[in-house]
């Protein structure tokens, strides 16, 4: 008997008579919790072939009764059981989607063949950090943005803390998952206090769980967050590239006085595509690029924008990625007006943020 637990799985069910799987599914945990001794032939058969005596993996096992389709797929395509489990804990299928995105886009393999190295690591680290933005929107599933798509500023308590000079040192995103990749609210905090006038407003485009719009709500910010995967309720789904092509409810030009472009970094953006182009960083320029183009014209004239990236750093070569974008910006008529290197504290994590500042009308 194969020890796949997909296989397992279903040689147990097919031991149970019953209409539909989950009448037959209870009946198998009925008979689990009791000793082997007293196990029908046929689990006990199942079973001992198997050699499976780990109570966990039993237990366990019947969870793929819970398991979604795209989950099961996975499975059966030699995702590990426990990596399994924690990708269906993700609620939203367009999100596992792109979890499993490094799985589905492998070539077809012999049954028995191990994943490629890195890869079940890989959708494991991206199903955590999916699971952990999901739930900080559930924290935040109280915020809701008002008719007009924006989320309201709060009455503001305090005014935001500038940082001082070009490098700014924040305190680490303890715990921060890896794959959503937000910004420090210290940093968030800073970047309000030096770029938008009181009672100004922001459009966030690529808001992912909404950090800046939640941040920039305490301090008398009203805010539009967007992204193509949002993972908070106040954040609209919504393609920067296309953004002022088909504004969405409450989108206009010149509705902002800052707007936020924080792409994914490039190893995370590049773990969304399938490999084989040697062409990758200009695709992740043009990406880039084409989201900074798509929103721009949200921003007033005379205010700002800011594009927050990272150099790349791959295979032991950096690119500098931001010095791209600023020549993006530059040819899109934005005057690059400031540079910050923001790291935190132990310099596990930088950020490169680019301050763009619209032209002037006359
Ligand atoms: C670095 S994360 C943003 C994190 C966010 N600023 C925060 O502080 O929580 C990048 C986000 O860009 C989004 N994204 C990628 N391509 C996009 C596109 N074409 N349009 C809008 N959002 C996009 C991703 O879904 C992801 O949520």
């Amino acid at each position: 008997m194969s020890r796949k637990p997909l296989d397992l799985y279903q040689a147990l069910l097919a031991t149970q008579p019953g209409p539909d799987e989950a009448t037959r599914v209870r009946a198998l945990r009925r008979i689990l919790r009791r000793d082997r001794g007293a196990w029908p032939d046929a689990v006990r058969a199942v079973l001992d072939g198997a050699a499976v005596g780990d109570g966990y993996l039993l237990r366990g096992l019947l969870s793929i009764a819970i398991f979604a389709p795209d989950v099961r797929d996975a499975l059966s395509r030699g995702l590990p059981f426990a990596v399994a489990r924690r990708v269906n804990r993700i609620d939203d299928p367009t999100v596992r989607a792109t979890v499993l995105a490094p799985l589905v886009a492998l070539p077809e393999r012999p049954g028995a063949a191990l994943l490629p190295r890195g890869v079940s690591r890989r959708i494991e680290a991206d199903a955590l950090a999916a699971i952990t933005a999901e739930r900080s929107a559930g924290a935040s599933a109280h915020i809701a943005a008002g008719a007009d798509g924006w989320l309201a500023a709060d009455d503001p308590a305090a005014s935001p803390r500038r940082l001082p000079g070009h490098v700014w040192v924040f305190p680490p995103n303890r715990g921060a998952p890896r794959g959503a990749e937000p910004l420090a609210p210290r940093v968030v905090e800073a970047l309000l206090a030096r770029l938008l006038p009181r009672g100004g407003a922001l459009v966030d485009v690529t808001a992912g769980a909404g950090t800046i719009g939640s941040v920039a709500r305490r301090f008398g910010v009203r805010s539009w967050s967007g992204d193509i995967a949002p993972a908070a309720t106040f954040v609209h789904r919504a393609d920067a590239r296309t953004l002022m092509a088909a504004p969405p409810r409450g989108v206009a030009a010149g509705c902002a006085d800052l707007l936020v472009v924080h792409p994914p970094t490039y190893a995370v953006w590049r773990r969304t595509r399938s490999s084989g182009h040697d062409d990758q960083l200009d695709l992740y320029r043009d990406d880039v690029g084409a989201m900074i183009a798509g929103s721009l014209a949200v921003v007033r004239r005379g205010r700002h924008v800011v594009v927050i990236s990272r150099p790349v750093r791959s295979a032991g070569e950096v690119w500098l990625a931001t010095s791209h974008l600023a020549e993006g910006l530059a040819e899109a008529g934005v005057r690059v007006v400031g540079y910050v290197v923001a790291v935190a504290t132990g310099g596990a994590e930088d950020w490169h943020l680019l301050i763009g500042q619209a032209a002037r009308s006359g």
